[in-house]
């Protein structure tokens, strides 16, 4: 299963997740200006709220996936107080055709060092790997 992660960080909150995900889920975490090499079938995909939004750079970014390219998005957000950041980034995605897997992961912007992230990213990740392997013994079978 192809697995990759990106993320759009401005002042680092969401990458430090995303660079805690990334050996979850066997690859590296790269920022979204890494284009993805091939089909992807779990993208996880790591972002921040700004001004109650999704910043406009990641939303170039999302309506550029396509769901050929990317079979499914595992979110995960960090904000300052939106914990339901992942929701908003969910319709986002859902909008522009892309599937989303259920499983989402919120880290308020203000612990992300603290000593929990390790174990709760790694929850996440295998949440959505089982899942995911799921769904793809589903298709091939
Ligand atoms: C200009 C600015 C606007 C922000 N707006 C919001 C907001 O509307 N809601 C919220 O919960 N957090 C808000 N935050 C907090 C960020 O979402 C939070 O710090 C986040 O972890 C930043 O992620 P990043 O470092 O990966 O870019 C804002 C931060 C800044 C600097």
């Amino acid at each position: 299963m192809k697995t990759a992660v990106r993320y759009y960080s401005r002042t680092g909150n969401t990458k430090v997740i995303a660079e805690a995900i990334a050996p979850m889920a066997g690859c590296q975490a790269e920022s979204i200006e890494v284009p993805l090499e091939e089909v992807t079938d779990i993208l996880f995909l790591g972002g921040a709220v700004y001004w109650g939004q999704i910043p406009g750079k990641l939303k170039e970014y999302i309506k550029s996936l396509s769901p050929q390219q990317v079979k499914c998005v595992a979110i995960f957000t960090t904000a300052g107080i939106q914990e339901g950041a992942s929701e908003i980034y969910k319709v986002f995605l859902k909008y522009h055709d892309l599937k989303v897997m259920k499983e989402t992961y919120f880290c308020s912007g203000k612990r992300v060092y603290d000593a929990k992230i390790k174990e709760e990213t790694e929850i996440f990740a295998e949440k959505v790997m089982s899942q995911a392997s799921i769904m793809n013994h589903s298709i091939m079978n």
